[in-house]
């Protein structure tokens, strides 16, 4: 559409729900007859909804409907049969999956803070959509696997990177290369999730993260994050002056009369 809201029918196509409450929007995978199967029209979406959100959201919660999160792309895009509506699969070029990247990429801005509420199977680009996000909160049943090499592909939603800040390199090229699956205590203890509940609190236990974060003032959280995600590529020197720049930014906010 010309103001670059999603129609019913794009959302249905995506397989994908919205709903905004207030500073909480809430992105359902949609479609659980397919395990939450993605195509190219699910990762256009959630760049349109980057795009689109409003800007006093502060946490966005991904979660999918159903007995999984997802099963990673629509394996139908692989035959010649495709999928209805979706571009066929063959030789691509970078600027079409930065296409499909952005789909994933602006979860990890400063101004919001994402939430993969993880249930079932997380295979391939469902992985690397809840690597996505800057915090995964998995339900005891959570399954996550790495497929693509599998597929004779690499993973290229953008979560390797994700991937080794987490687990390093060995243990992400061993996930890799194996597709092997990572049930919830290894999850837990590799920092693949942040917090790991039974399934049926994975809701709660979402909506109280939701509740904590909600509650610290807005641009303090900004700028924790900010300050956090820089911290990997920086010296110690570097980190330390990042910290002097945010604080004092704070202070002065804090010492104005409100
Ligand atoms: N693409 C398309 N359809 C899918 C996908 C998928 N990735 N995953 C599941 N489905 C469909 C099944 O074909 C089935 O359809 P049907 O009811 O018409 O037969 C339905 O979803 C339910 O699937 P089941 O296999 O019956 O569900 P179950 O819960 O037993 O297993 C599981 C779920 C483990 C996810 C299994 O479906 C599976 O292995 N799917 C493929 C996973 C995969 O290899 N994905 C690619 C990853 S690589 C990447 O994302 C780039």
């Amino acid at each position: 559409m010309a103001d670059g809201s999603i129609t019913d029918a794009e959302f249905e196509q995506a397989g994908l729900r919205l709903a905004v409450d207030g500073p909480v929007a809430t992105i359902t995978l949609a479609r659980p007859e397919r395990r939450n199967a993605l195509t190219f029209s699910t990762w256009r979406t959630l760049a349109r909804i980057g795009d689109t959100l409003p800007g006093d959201v502060r946490v966005v919660v991904v979660r999918g409907e159903g007995p999984a999160f997802s099963a990673g792309i629509d394996l139908r895009l692989f035959t010649a049969e495709g999928v209805p509506g979706e571009d066929a699969l063959g030789p691509r070029d970078e600027d079409f999956i930065h296409g499909l990247q952005a789909g994933y990429l602006w979860l990890r801005r400063p101004e919001i803070v994402s939430i993969a509420a993880v249930q079932g199977h997380a295979i391939g680009g469902g992985f690397q959509l809840a690597l996505a996000c800057d915090l995964r909160v998995a339900a005891d049943d959570v399954k996550f696997a790495m497929k693509e090499p599998a597929l004779g592909i690499v993973p290229d939603l953008s979560g390797t990177k994700p991937l080794v800040d987490i687990v390093g390199v060995p243990r992400a090229l061993e996930l890799c290369l194996t597709a092997r699956t990572v049930h919830a205590e290894e999850a837990a203890r590799l920092g693949l999730a942040e917090l790991v509940v039974p399934a049926a609190e994975l809701g709660k236990a979402v909506d109280d993260l939701v509740a904590a974060i909600l509650a610290v003032r807005p641009s303090t959280a900004v700028a924790v994050k900010r300050l956090l995600r820089e911290a990997p590529g920086n010296t110690l020197e570097q980190q330390a002056a990042a910290e002097r720049r945010e604080q004092v930014v704070l202070l002065r906010e804090l010492s104005e009369p409100s």
